[in-house]
């Protein structure tokens, strides 16, 4: 199926990188930049952004579980997702800025955790086959610098996070992967600069492809 001609459509933007990259506190910032462009904004996150996919959120983070089930439950909670929020919103004509989707589950769950990634191509086939982000942003940075931030944040590390760092670098060259793939959807910044800068990049990012 093609995505649907809906002219009114909104724009789904999707940040990605690894735990550490810093993007978190750039969503809120380049959400609140589309809104000064007039635009609706639904910022939303994964695993999550509905009441079932915030409780997956919660056992995937903090529950030990087969590694298949950590994946298929990404795709469940994505599945609910897109049909309580970001397909929706899309139609209203609302911008989805989403933290994390599918390229998470082949950089995490591929790369990081070293299952097939043909699995994964079925999956999102299934689940969203007929809508792909119209931008995603690539925050990268080496895995050993995203990880010294992550330490020095005083809070428990969920499961993610306690991953060594061999483990985030694997997430981080599928991430390059998967943009090396699709660079007409993938735009990358190198996140281990000032923050003004990258928010800078973003915004020119954003205007240009998507405004
Ligand atoms: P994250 O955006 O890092 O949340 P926070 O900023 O609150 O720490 O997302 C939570 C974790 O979920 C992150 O470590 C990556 C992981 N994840 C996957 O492993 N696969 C997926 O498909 C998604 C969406 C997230």
């Amino acid at each position: 199926m093609s995505q649907p001609e809906n002219k009114l459509r909104g724009k789904f933007i999707t940040f990605e990188g690894i735990d550490g990259a810093g993007k978190s506190s750039h969503i809120a910032a380049a959400a609140a930049f589309v809104r000064d462009q007039g635009r609706t904004v639904v910022a939303t996150r994964e695993p999550g952004g509905t009441p079932l996919g915030e409780k997956l959120r919660e056992l995937l983070l903090h529950e030990a579980m087969h590694l298949e089930t950590e994946a298929l439950l990404m795709f469940a909670a994505r599945r609910e997702h897109l049909a309580q929020v970001i397909e929706p919103a899309l139609e209203r004509g609302d911008w989805v800025i989403c933290d994390r989707f599918s390229d998470a589950t082949y950089a995490y769950q591929s790369g990081g955790r070293g299952l097939d990634r043909e699995k994964f191509a079925q999956l999102e086939q299934w689940v969203h086959g007929h809508l792909q982000p119209d931008l995603t942003l690539l925050f990268d940075l080496p895995s050993a610098v995203a990880g010294l931030r992550i330490t020095a944040q005083a809070r428990d590390r969920d499961r993610f996070e306690q991953e060594r760092v061999d483990f985030h670098e694997r997430v981080r060259l599928a991430y390059l992967e998967r943009a090396a793939a699709a660079p007409h959807r993938f735009a990358v910044v190198d996140a281990d600069q000032a923050a003004e800068l990258v928010q800078k990049w973003v915004e020119h990012t954003i205007l240009t492809n998507c405004l």
